[in-house]
């Protein structure tokens, strides 16, 4: 137990935790993304797929107890993500209490790096306000319960809304980026064989959550998606 608790409090054991969780998160977003885009083939489809989320692990589990184990699951995640990053930010401000007069631009120094903790930031927001908005429906101007398709097409209706989805997709996509860029070196997958792959790795994961994503507001603002 002390060997963890040791690992913990060093500045590598809060990376690994938070790479682990990271990559948690990615098989989250990838699924979630996945999954909104049954949307596509209407509100049937869709609604069924809303509900078999409620009814995944039947008959083992009772009406929604696995996704209410899944979401503890990444609320602790998200605890073990967000803590060890502020963590690190606090440590490092101690340690360099006076900026850099000129910041040296190395090769790892990317737009998605120099972003990540803003944008960690932003995406924690944004999951609270997207629960408001399509889980809760109290952010919502006409939120039907059990009618997700409904309440994704009358969401994205409002331009506005559409438009900051697609932005903060913009910003989840730097942030997958530098992420599972800098979690394989995190993690180990560091080797001058496997080096040349780690950039286009992150670079297809980013690309394909953002563009995955971006089709439900698109979709609505495009005339493609509409309500029955
Ligand atoms: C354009 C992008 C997105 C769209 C269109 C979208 C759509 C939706 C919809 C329709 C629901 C409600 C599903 C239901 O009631 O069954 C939902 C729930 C949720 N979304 Fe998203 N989502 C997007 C991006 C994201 C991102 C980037 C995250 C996290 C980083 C996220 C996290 C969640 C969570 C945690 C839930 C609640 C799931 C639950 O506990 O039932 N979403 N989303």
């Amino acid at each position: 137990m002390r060997r963890v608790t040791n690992l913990y409090r060093s500045s590598v054991g809060k990376k690994v935790l938070m790479a682990v969780t990271g990559v948690i998160f990615i098989l989250f977003v990838v699924g979630h993304m996945y999954g909104n885009l049954k949307a596509f083939y209407g509100p049937d489809v869709f609604n069924h797929y809303a509900e078999f989320l409620r009814e995944m692990g039947s008959p083992l589990f009772m009406h929604g107890q696995l996704l209410w184990i899944i979401r503890i699951a990444l609320l602790v995640a998200v605890f073990f993500h967000v803590v060890p990053a502020i963590q690190l930010w606090l440590k490092g401000n101690k340690a360099r209490p006076v900026k850099y007069a000129r910041r040296l631009e190395i090769e790892e120094t990317t737009i998605g790096a120099r972003t990540q903790r803003w944008g960690g930031v932003l995406l924690f927001f944004f999951v609270i306000i997207h629960l408001l908005h399509l889980t809760i429906g109290s952010l919502h101007p006409d939120f039907v319960p059990g009618d997700a398709y409904n309440n994704l097409v009358v969401g994205f209706q409002e331009t506005p809304v559409a438009i900051g989805y697609i932005v903060v997709m913009g910003a989840l996509c730097l942030h997958l980026y530098h992420g599972v860029w800098s979690s394989m070196q995190t993690l180990g997958i560091s080797h001058p064989r496997f080096n040349r792959y780690r950039r286009p790795i992150a670079v297809i994961v980013a690309a394909v959550v953002f563009f995955g994503f971006i089709t439900a507001p698109v979709g609505v603002m495009a005339g493609i998606l509409v309500l029955n």
